[in-house]
């Protein structure tokens, strides 16, 4: 949930916070306490689920619903599947094998709170539940195939040719000095793959995975989606660890090469603005699509949602 104070657009922030708080009723009531031998684990997968986080993933998802006319009880299990997969991977991110950190989401990072063997087990535990509760989703939506295709997508963006394989090629770049299609490819699926995801799922669902609607909305996830990288690349160089809620100069202590690295902070804000507007420009086409106001107000979240990436510092 993000603290309004931090932001100028109150309004937005509100919007934005009213979809996250369904979110995280789902989460909260999905992955409940259990009180057993094994209880630790639903304690150290709650304490990351639910410290806060933005929940951008899963708000795409849903305002990708509302534009295909798919009812957002049937796409939130998809979408949580996808925040349940995007913190796991924030807590093995943050592990002494990979970049180190002592905080996230403003508390400790998992394996500070518990140890290295919880941590590793409780991103593990949220990435099979991931698919457990997306199962759950398929099972429930009438178009069947359609949530099939949700759990394939989803499995795939988050597999070795998505965020793990991005992954992967970012530790190679603590070793090197990647090029900048490297770097692209390494953003593209590190980060950009779970911001692609939610899009698929709401097209899949709604059975219009190969239309005009779905190729805006995904060319506006693509583009946020590397803006986002460039942006967490600045904010780890010019962001104060008090509002982030996770440490500055991580990058640069794994001497890993970035957008400021290979660019430096002005072009990369360059850049940034760059996207954005193509994004707004996604938006614009998508919103001639729209015939309903409903489709239309989301268009117009989405166009304050690239704005408020842009500008953010968290
Ligand atoms: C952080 O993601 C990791 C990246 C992919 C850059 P977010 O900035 O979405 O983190 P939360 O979910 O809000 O904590
Ligand atoms: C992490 O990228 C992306 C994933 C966890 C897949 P970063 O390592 O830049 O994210 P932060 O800065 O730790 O949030
Ligand atoms: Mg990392
Ligand atoms: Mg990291
Ligand atoms: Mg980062």
């Amino acid at each position: 949930m993000i603290n309004g104070d931090a932001v100028m657009d109150k309004v937005f922030i509100e919007k934005l916070n009213e979809v996250a708080k369904r979110v995280n009723e789902f989460l909260d009531n999905r992955v409940a306490m259990q009180d057993n031998l094994q209880k630790v684990i639903y304690e150290a997968m709650r304490y990351s689920l639910l410290a806060g986080g933005k929940r951008i993933r899963p708000v795409l998802a849903i305002k990708s619903a509302e534009i295909l006319g798919v009812s957002e009880k049937d796409v939130m299990p998809f979408a949580c599947a996808i925040e349940m997969i995007h913190t796991y991977s924030l807590i093995h991110d943050d592990l002494p094998a990979m970049d180190n950190d002592d905080y996230r989401r403003g508390r400790l990072s998992c394996h500070k709170k518990f140890d290295e063997a919880t941590a590793i087990l409780a991103g593990d535990a949220l990435l099979t539940m991931a698919f457990e509760v997306a199962a759950e989703g398929a099972e429930r939506v009438e178009n069947k195939s359609g949530g099939i295709m949700a759990i394939k997508d989803i499995a795939y963006c988050a597999g070795t040719e998505g965020m793990i394989g991005g992954q992967v090629v970012d530790l190679d770049a603590e070793t090197r000095k990647i090029s900048e299609e490297e770097l692209r490819y390494l953003c593209r699926r590190k980060t950009g793959a779970l911001l692609r995801v939610p899009v698929m799922v709401a097209t899949d669902v709604a059975g219009k995975a190969k239309t005009k609607e779905a190729e805006y909305l995904l060319e506006y996830a693509d583009t946020v989606g590397l803006a986002f990288q460039i942006k967490d690349d600045i904010l780890d160089v010019e962001g104060d660890i008090a509002v982030l809620g996770k440490p500055i100069g991580s990058d640069a202590q794994e001497g890993k090469t970035t957008f400021v690295t290979l660019f430096g902070i002005e072009e990369s804000k360059k850049i940034l603005d760059e996207l954005t507007q193509k994004a707004l420009i996604a938006c614009d086409n998508l919103e001639k699509l729209c015939d309903t106001q409903i489709q239309k107000d989301a268009c117009g979240f989405f166009k304050e949602l690239a704005r408020f990436l842009l500008e953010r510092n968290y």
